[in-house]
């Protein structure tokens, strides 16, 4: 088992992450959203150099951490891990990301759930512009769809998606406590998912070894797994972002919605309605007659958006110049207990006891 301290002689090495480019590949792009900064008027090009500059400086000065790629350490901020660049497109929305009271927000650990609620609060969302063959969901994957504010708002103001005022769904992988203020003040509603952390420990290391380009070898399983029950991941401690947005829920229950993968997975569709309902886009009882509600269960279905087109072989997005990952990675199992394949029942015991201990006494177990 690895040691705090080992853990903690990660390198301050130039790295990739499991969503977009390295630094040195986003240098490479850099003329490219610059032109787009200054088309739009937003932010001119120096500017962009200058705060990329101050944010390379500031990560200059974090915690950094071994990670479990070999070149992407974890750099430590605000009491959770996250890598480069990553923090530096959170810290990009904080300083930039201006949340309208209209806007919705998907937010969640990453590999519990993301691409599934994109697909569902897009479709329920836009269901009355769209028919059964018109759908965007059978053409493009759903990360096209609804963007990441620390991704491609961050980095590809370009993408459609941002080019559309109307648009109102964004995500993101940041804990409660990073958000924009913009979003607190704006009095937006949010949805939050989670998941066994076993499973989604499982899925994030099976996602990695998808990774293309860019990060160096990933650590072994056992290793990976150490680091993780340490806190030792991407945006982690896991536990303490899903507490972060639990206790944030319970301050406010009007404004966060709290969902788990698990019971979703069981039954989808009573959950896909409080969603809509949550989201005020309620299905009338005339929709419901006609079955517009199971159409969308249907439609984000692991089964059927795996078997899109869009979302198998060799298809990447096309919407961003540099992709780390195939779209087919985001839909690997879709199953409940997979970690069963992977893990020991001594690994399993050993995560299942500090979800436990973290969570005790907050009434999230309960919840569910
Ligand atoms: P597995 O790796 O266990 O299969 P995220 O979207 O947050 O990256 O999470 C990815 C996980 O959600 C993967 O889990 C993936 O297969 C699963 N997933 C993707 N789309 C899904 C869907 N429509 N319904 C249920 N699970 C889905």
């Amino acid at each position: 088992m690895a040691s705090e301290q080992q853990i903690f002689d990660g390198t301050q090495e130039e790295s990739s992450n499991p969503h977009s480019p390295s630094m040195h590949e986003l240098e490479a792009l850099t003329d490219k959203t610059i032109l787009s900064h200054q088309d739009e008027g937003k932010i001119a090009s120096t500017e962009f150099e200058n705060i990329q500059k101050r944010y390379q400086d500031l990560t200059a000065t974090l915690p950094h951490a071994k990670g479990w790629f070999e070149k992407a350490p974890f750099i430590g901020y605000c009491g959770h891990w996250i890598i480069e660049p990553l923090l530096a497109g959170c810290l990009h929305a904080q300083d930039f990301f201006q949340a309208r009271p209209v806007d919705f927000f998907i937010c969640s650990y990453p590999k519990s759930g993301t691409t599934w609620l994109k697909a569902l609060a897009f479709s329920i969302v836009n269901r009355s512009r769209f028919d059964d063959s018109s759908n965007p969901l059978l053409k493009r994957n759903p990360h096209e769809l609804v963007p990441f504010i620390e991704i491609e708002s961050a980095f590809f103001p370009q993408v459609d998606v941002l080019k559309d005022e109307g648009n109102t769904l964004f995500s993101t992988h940041m804990p409660h406590g990073l958000l924009p203020e913009s979003i607190s003040n704006s009095g937006c509603k949010m949805v939050y998912i989670w998941r066994d952390p076993k499973d989604t420990f499982i899925s994030m290391w099976t996602f990695f070894q998808k990774q293309k380009f860019g990060s160096g070898p990933l650590n072994s399983l056992e290793e990976c797994f150490d680091m993780f029950c340490l806190g030792f991941s991407g945006y982690g401690p896991y536990l303490d972002h899903v507490m972060s947005y639990w206790k944030a829920y319970q301050e406010n229950p009007n404004k966060i919605l709290f969902l788990k993968y698990e019971t979703m997975r069981e039954d989808p569709l009573p959950h896909v309605k409080r969603l809509a309902e949550f989201m005020g886009y309620g299905f009338t009882a005339e929709e419901e007659e006609k079955g517009v509600v199971e159409k969308v269960v249907n439609l984000c279905s692991f089964e059927t958006l795996k078997n899109l087109e869009a979302n198998k072989g060799e298809k990447y997005r096309e919407d961003i110049p540099l992709n780390a990952y195939k779209n087919s990675a985001y839909f690997r199992k879709g199953k409940v207990g997979d970690w069963q394949t992977y893990l020991t029942p001594e690994m399993a015991a050993r995560i299942d006891g500090l979800m436990e201990e973290r969570f005790k006494g907050t009434g999230l177990l309960e919840h569910f």
